[in-house]
Formats: C-alpha cells, structure tokens, sequence
C-alpha cells in the first residue's frame, strides 16, 4: 500500500472586494451585525465581465498548485473537483478543467458535499494514490456563489456569509516515505438536508413549476439556512470528527500543529477552539476577508497558512469541515 502527500498547493479569489458597508446598500443589514455573528468583514464577488466562473477559478488555483509541485497538466492522472456552484447543471466543472488545463483524456469526478467538498475530495484522492491505480491527482474545491444569492433584505440572513473563490492541491503518491495524509473521516445525517439547502432548480421542482408559480415569499432557487440549527450541529460535530481522526492515529489535540477548519462562520471556529482547547497558533483562519467559500474554503486557508510559513515539515495538519447534508469530514496530515 502506498501513501499520499500534498504536493502543491494553489489560490485564486477575484479582485472584485465587497464589503458589509457595501451590501447594506443591497439590504437591511450592517458591518456591525455581519462581524459580530460571524467575524466577516469582507468577501470576494465575481464581477459581470471580469472572465471568471467556477471552473476558471479552478484553472488559476490549479495552474499555482500545479508549478509548486512541478508537475505539467498533462502529469496529472485524475481530477476531483468539488463544487455546490458549478457553471452548468450538468455536466460538472471536473470535464471544463480537463479541457481548459488540456489534460489528457483523465478520469474527472464531481464530488456533491458542500461545505465538506474538499475534504470529501481529498479522501478520494488518498484512496487512488494508496491502491497504486493513480500516481498525481488534482483535487479543487471552488464555488462561485454570488450570482446565485438573494441580494435583498430576505436573503440576508444567508447572502451576507458567502464569498467566491478557489483552492487546488495536489495529491501525489508519497515517495519520501516521510509522512502524508495519515487519514480521512468522513459522515452525513441526511435527515437534516433541508436545513441547509437550495431545493430549485432541481428535479423535484423543475424550472416550468418554478415560472408557473412565480413565487414571490418563498423562492426555492435561492439558498435557505437554519442558522441557529446549523450552528448547533456545527460544532458538536466539528469536534467529533477531529477527535476520531486524532484517536485513529493514537494522537491528542496537543499534538496538532495546524488547524484548518471550514471557514464557516468565524464563530464556529473560535466555539471548536475553545472547546479543543487549542492556541491562537494552531487554528487559521482568514473568513474575515472572503467570507465562507464553502469547497474552497479549507484549500484557500490551507494555502495561505503555507505561504505565511505557519505549517513547515513535519507538523500535524488538521483539516475538518461541516456543512449541508449534513455531511462532515476531517484529515489528518504530516506534513
Ligand atoms: N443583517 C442584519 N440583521 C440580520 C441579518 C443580517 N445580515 N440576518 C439576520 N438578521 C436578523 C434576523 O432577521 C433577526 O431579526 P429579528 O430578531 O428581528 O427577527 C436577527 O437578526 C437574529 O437572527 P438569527 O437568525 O436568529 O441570527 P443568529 O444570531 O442566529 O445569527 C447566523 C445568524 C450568523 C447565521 C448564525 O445563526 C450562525 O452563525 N449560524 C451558523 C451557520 C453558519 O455559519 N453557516 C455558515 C454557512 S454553513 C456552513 O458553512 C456550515
């Protein structure tokens, strides 16, 4: 059996800042309340003409990640990309990134997990390096969500919390012999799926019942979000799936050098800090400048927490997220 090991890493946001002062003139709501609840003071927005989507998003995040671990698209043996915001129903981001990266004629796959995308993403990757069947996989987590949230004071409570943006790792078959993605752990509760959810368009509620009905109070194709429930699961599950990662590899939350938790809600993170018992100096978290980036969250701050040289060699890397699904996950790296 063999393992795997990040081997390069990559980012990309779009320039176009938006900031809560700026969606208050959108909608009733306030740079007070937006960072009081959820530590955020300001997100990237895909600008009308600026030459973004999803999956160009993915192809800047990949081609860095790509250069860092020195290896051309055409290296690579399989694409997993996660993404809630792909530029088409179907077919998913993974075939546009095949074609725009000119990769050869590899697997992509379409991972569906949200919030917990990459994570899910990477778990996958991990078990088609350690059988041998793959050498390098691209894994990208990217979403672009502003095109598809309620700009108005109904959508407020969910509209004000997203960013757009992606992240790209690349996974290789470890041939240092020296650490790796030591494991993955990964769960879902579909009995709470419509807590977290944007149920139309979709096949239960196709595009002719949604113009037939026109609704004007409860609009299916925009996203809804039990908060408080969302909350609430959110950090008892957050610290469960760390504590299973950790216990799987005879480990203990003093041995994590470097947390990186889904960027949520700053709020989730600092609950999950407090609760592990964890230093400022081994949770990151960079939600108060692109807001929650659903699947590109964890490969956005994972890089960023790289390149400021927050994790070196040999650290203990946690990756956990949680979102709708509900589905969570964690990771657990040697770096
Ligand atoms: N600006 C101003 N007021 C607002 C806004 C806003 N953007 N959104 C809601 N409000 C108002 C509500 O209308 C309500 O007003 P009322 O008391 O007059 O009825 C009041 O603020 C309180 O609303 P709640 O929904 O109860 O606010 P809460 O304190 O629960 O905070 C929040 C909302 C931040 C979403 C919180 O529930 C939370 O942190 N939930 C966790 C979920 C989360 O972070 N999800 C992130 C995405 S999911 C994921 O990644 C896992």
């Amino acid at each position: 059996m063999y393992t795997s090991k990040i081997t390069g890493l990559g980012y990309y946001v779009p320039e176009n800042v938006v900031t809560n002062d700026d969606l208050s003139k959108l909608m009733d709501t306030n740079d007070a309340w937006i960072q009081e609840r959820t530590g955020i003071k300001e997100r990237r927005h895909i600008k009308k003409g600026d030459g973004n989507s999803t999956s160009v998003m993915a192809v800047k995040a990949s081609t860095i990640a790509l250069e860092r671990a020195k290896l051309k698209p055409t290296d690579i043996d399989m694409i997993v990309f996660a993404t809630l915001s792909p530029d088409m129903y179907f077919p998913g981001g993974g075939v546009e990134v095949q074609e725009m990266m000119g990769m050869r004629t590899i697997p992509a796959l379409d991972v569906r997990n949200q919030c917990s995308g990459f994570v899910y993403a990477l778990s996958v990757a991990d078990q088609f390096v350690k059988t041998g069947m793959h050498k390098n996989i691209l894994v990208i987590g990217s979403e672009n969500h502003s095109g598809g949230l309620d700009m108005t004071t109904r959508g407020r409570n969910v509209s004000v919390i997203f960013g757009d943006g992606a992240g790209a790792a690349v996974v290789s078959r470890n041939e240092t012999g020296k650490g790796g993605i030591l494991s993955t752990h990964l769960h879902s509760e579909g009995q709470h799926k419509n807590e977290l959810s944007l149920q139309g368009p979709s096949t239960s509620h196709w595009v002719p019942e949604i113009i037939a009905e026109n609704p004007q109070e409860n609009i299916p194709y925009y996203p809804v979000m039990n908060g408080q429930f969302v909350f609430k699961h959110a950090i008892v599950r957050f610290a469960e799936v760390i504590q299973e990662g950790l216990e799987a590899n005879n480990l203990k939350v003093e041995d994590i050098d470097m947390l990186i938790p889904h960027q949520a809600n700053l709020r989730i993170s600092q609950f999950i800090q407090h609760k592990l018992k964890l230093t400022d100096d081994q949770v990151f978290n960079n939600i108060q400048k692109y807001g929650n980036t659903t699947a590109a969250s964890i490969p956005i701050a994972l890089t960023e927490a790289w390149e400021e040289g927050k994790i070196k060699e040999g650290d203990l890397v946690v990756l956990a997220a949680f979102g709708s699904g509900f589905t969570w996950g964690s990771a657990i790296i040697r770096w």
